[in-house]
């Protein structure tokens, strides 16, 4: 049987990233990769629920309940190792690795950010707020970027980006939506089908 890489989804809320790549799978545009466990940061996420009704193992490792960021990155570990997952896909994790655990998960950590990086990308700029961001300086374009993820905050390699284009009256909401659906449900699963091959072949 062939192999395939099992895989790890880091969320934090509502969790239609992971819904696309849930979907992906199932319709084959990712099969060479396989989603083991899904882990939230946040407890109640609804990202949690699209885990069980898919029938994966879901995990909450709340930040609030760690004494610190060794404590909450070990917590994630474990349930990593457990699962035995290779890559790990942040797909609206709302919480910034240290170097320390980006170290250990060299090319195995990949993230979806909704902007076109280096615009409106690194601390601080995380959901809505990006939108908020692009909007007030008057873009004409945006999108979403996947990359790999290392010890600067968006700042990893870039694996695949798409523009969107910001319409006249845009809300933050508006052009969040936007950019989910032209870009980010599209690039995430085919980056994370991209990457899955890569390490399947050795190339990355
Ligand atoms: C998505 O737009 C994702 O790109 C963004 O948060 C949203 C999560 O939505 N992630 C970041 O801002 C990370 N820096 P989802 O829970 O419905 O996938």
């Amino acid at each position: 049987m062939n192999r395939i890489v099992r895989i790890a989804v880091l969320v934090s809320g509502g969790g239609t990233n992971l819904q696309a790549l849930i979907d992906a799978e199932k319709s084959g545009i990712i099969s060479s990769g396989k989603i083991v466990c899904v882990i939230s940061s946040k407890p109640g996420a609804y990202a949690l629920t699209r885990a069980e009704n898919a029938g994966i193992d879901a995990y909450t490792v709340s930040k609030k309940e760690c004494k610190d960021q060794a404590e909450f990155e070990d917590k994630i570990e474990r349930i990593i190792r457990k699962n035995g997952a290779e890559l790990i896909i942040l797909a609206g994790f709302m919480s910034i690795l240290s170097e320390n655990f980006t170290k250990k998960h060299e090319k195995r950590i990949i993230n979806v950010h909704p902007a076109l990086i280096p615009s409106f990308c690194g601390a601080g700029f995380y959901g809505l707020h990006v939108h908020e961001a692009a909007l007030a300086y008057g873009v004409k374009v945006s999108g979403a970027t996947v990359h790999f993820v290392n010890e600067v905050p968006d700042g990893g390699q870039i694996i695949m980006q798409k523009a969107v284009r910001v319409h006249e009256g845009d809300t933050p909401e508006k052009l969040q939506k936007r950019i989910m659906k032209q870009a980010e449900w599209k690039i995430l699963p085919a980056s994370a089908e991209l990457v899955c091959k890569k390490i399947l072949t050795g190339e990355v």
